[in-house]
């Protein structure tokens, strides 16, 4: 039987992974399943609040993985998913799940997604989207306070303290597992359409 194709678009906090998923989306006239393995956070919902905020989410142990494979080999198989529904204001997984339905192809996002080799091996093309820390921190700051419900002081001690160090040893590390490593993402319009060929090229032999 005829599998989805499956891309995988793993990069650091704030690098542009979701501006080529959407392009991408755009590109296959909404063809395409994103899963964004920040869907897949563990539930820490037995912790207070004030604990669970301080927990590190840029861990690979933070991530429910053996869940999250599950899901991408359904969804590869063309079987329709009911995913978790996370949220970072309440730094919990919400009681409801989302249908995800399958389609021909099937984008995943996420920081360490090239971490675990299960997920590695689901995927047809690997890309890391790459961008200076600086700009990455700036994007973040912007987004954590606007969409996130963070304050200036809270983003850059959990920068500190945890997204950085972790990007350093698990996230960067990981773009060795790359087929193509993208600058800027979807901003990057050249890289973006050339990405667009393979996938149309190996939709079409299948
Ligand atoms: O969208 P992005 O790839 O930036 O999402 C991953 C980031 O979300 C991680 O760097 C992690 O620090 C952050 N996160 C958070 N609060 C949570 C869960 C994840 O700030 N409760």
């Amino acid at each position: 039987m005829d599998k989805a194709v499956v891309i995988g678009i793993a990069g650091g906090t704030g690098s542009g992974k979701t501006t080529l998923a959407v392009r991408l989306k755009k590109a296959f006239e909404n063809d395409v399943t994103l899963i964004c393995q920040d869907y897949y956070y563990k539930s820490f919902n037995h912790l207070p609040f004030e604990e669970r905020k301080k927990l590190n989410f840029d861990h690979p142990n933070s991530f429910d993985t053996d869940l999250m494979v599950e899901q991408i080999k359904d969804l590869k198989d063309f079987k329709p998913i009911h995913r978790p529904v996370y949220s970072f204001i309440e730094h919990a997984r919400l009681a409801e799940t989302i249908r995800e339905e399958p389609r021909h192809v099937i984008v995943i996002e996420g920081i360490l997604i090239f971490q675990d080799p299960r997920l590695r091996e689901l995927m047809d093309i690997k890309v890391f989207v790459d961008a200076d820390a600086d700009i990455r921190f700036a994007r973040r700051l912007i987004r954590d306070i606007h969409e996130r419900g963070r304050d200036i002081d809270s983003v850059i001690n959990q920068y500190l303290n945890t997204v950085k160090p972790m990007h350093e040893a698990f996230v960067e590390p990981s773009k060795k597992y790359a087929d193509i490593i993208i600058p800027e993402g979807g901003f990057n319009e050249v890289a973006c359409s050339m990405l667009i060929e393979k996938i149309k090229g190996i939709l079409s032999a299948r």
